[in-house]
């Protein structure tokens, strides 16, 4: 039976948001018989989820794009190619001129409609759909079966927040995830609940601007992104609660109050602040300057003191000096990152950011990125090691490296080796970090005498 069923081959670039996209276009095309395809290779339908925030990232569609059209050359064989993401929204039919391997461009707000479109591009027509919904795209999204909820594995994402108003000048996502929309709180708890009934343990709200969040709530009113994690809380068998990425102006009160309440809320928080210059901050229409930001900061910790801070940064914005990028150096020392996400600054056709004087010279560039980097690795390796000895809560996602491991999470989001616990995906165990390795933390169950052999089984086999 299954052999004859339509293959789906679904590659996402970018964000978290093209992560859970990618499952939702699934989820839309299940009912018509999709499953699952391997590879490019063996697709009937290959859907390129794109990204647009850089050069670099939009590129990558066009580079694949050439891939396929050789494999199709070469094998005969003839699948239907779909661009999907924010390039397709950015660039829409111009796509179709500039590469006519290309059967069907569909923009972020229009998923829904992929099971029409398809059978629109199998006909022989090219359709682009790019409108940005009137409707409620979040509740005409399909629904996961429990079935392909337990083959995504114990964590999941849910989108809250889609889109953004704050237009940062260097920043495509205005443009391309249209304005600021969220979701009902009652979709979202449904959401979630159906997530956990089938095995999800740990749940991540996504959005673009998600502390901006205010949906819906039952009683008719708006509520905030932390009576929302209030609520969700309340789930039995739901463990953990995160939520990403936050925006510095809109860590309001009771947001900081959520993250001393409640247990189920991770201690991490990503938090970009893009530079330490408040020249540069202002130019990039962030509204809040570096000590704004780290007075927050020290808020936040006061709040939940083992919180792990992370962040993104931009090097090379037009008009950045030396001082300018000294400043960027001095808030991350000053913030003590757990873990950092560094940029070249990429200009975005559009955007206003793109044609100011004083672009930055792209070896100039790469030399504060590099040196930036350097500072974030050794910050990273700094929190890494002050784990240790410590206990932690680690939740079991899959099969370790290593015969009698188990793998899984942190509450600081880093991976963990586990020595035989006996236990399996989905479970919730005290652990002691025992050692460091340059992209993990080594562990044992708490209280397990073996500790340590779990780093020399790293280097034994
Ligand atoms: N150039 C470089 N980095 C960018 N980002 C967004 N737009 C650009 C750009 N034009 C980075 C920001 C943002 C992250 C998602 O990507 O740091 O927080
Ligand atoms: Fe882009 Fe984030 Fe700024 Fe919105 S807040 S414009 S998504 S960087």
């Amino acid at each position: 039976m299954t052999a004859s069923r339509p293959k789906l081959f679904v590659k996402s670039y970018g964000c978290q948001m093209n992560v859970y996209d990618a499952d939702r276009m699934a989820d839309a095309l299940a009912p018509d018989g999709y499953v699952a395809a391997d590879g490019v290779d063996d697709a009937d339908v290959i859907v390129l989820n794109t990204c647009h925030i850089r050069e670099k990232a939009s590129e990558k569609v066009y580079s694949e794009l050439g891939r396929i059209r050789k494999m199709k050359a070469e094998t005969g064989r003839s699948p239907v190619v779909a661009v999907a993401g924010c390039v397709a929204q950015a660039e829409g039919a111009e796509i179709l001129r500039r590469a006519p391997v290309v059967d069907l461009v569909v923009g972020p707000q229009s998923y829904q409609r992929l099971p029409e479109l398809l059978r629109e591009a199998k006909a022989g027509g090219r359709p682009v759909d790019t409108e940005f919904a009137v409707e409620d795209k979040f509740e005409r999204l399909a629904a996961p079966t429990p079935k392909a909820i337990r083959g995504r594995g114990v964590t999941a994402f849910v989108t809250v927040q889609e889109g953004c108003d704050k237009f940062c000048t260097f920043c495509v996502v205005p443009y391309t995830r249209g304005a600021e929309a969220s979701r009902p709180v009652s979709q979202i708890v449904a959401e979630t609940e159906r997530l956990v009934a089938a095995g999800v343990r740990e749940v991540t709200l996504l959005g673009q601007n998600v502390d901006a969040y205010h949906g819906e709530g039952p009683d008719g009113r708006d509520w905030s992104l932390a009576r929302l994690l209030y609520e969700l809380a309340e789930i039995p068998g739901l463990a953990r609660l995160r939520y990403t990425t936050s925006h510095p102006r809109d860590m309001a009160d009771d947001l900081i109050a959520a993250h001393r309440d409640l247990g189920k809320l991770m201690p991490y928080l990503h938090l970009p602040v893009q530079s330490g210059s408040d020249r540069i901050l202002a130019a990039m229409n962030r509204k809040h300057t570096a000590a704004d930001y780290l007075r927050l900061v020290e808020r936040i910790r006061a709040a939940r003191p083992d919180l792990a801070l992370s962040g993104d940064f931009i090097v090379g914005f037009p008009g950045e000096t030396d001082a300018d990028f000294e400043a960027t150096l001095a808030i991350a020392r000053e913030a003590a990152y757990a873990s950092a996400f560094t940029f070249k600054y990429s200009p975005r056709p559009g955007t206003p950011a793109a044609d100011r004087a004083g672009q930055v010279d792209e070896g100039l560039k790469t030399e504060r990125l590099l040196r930036l980097q350097a500072l974030i690795t050794e910050q990273q390796a700094a929190f890494a090691r002050s784990l240790v000895g410590r206990r932690i809560d680690v939740l079991l996602d899959r099969p370790g490296r290593h015969p009698g491991q188990i793998a899984g999470r942190s509450p600081y989001l880093q991976p963990v080796q586990l020595v035989g616990p006996g236990a399996e995906a989905g479970d919730v165990i005290e652990a002691v970090v025992t050692d460091v390795g340059p992209n993990s933390l080594f562990a044992a169950p708490a209280g397990d005498a073996r500790g340590s052999s779990a780093r020399l089984a790293e280097t034994a086999i």
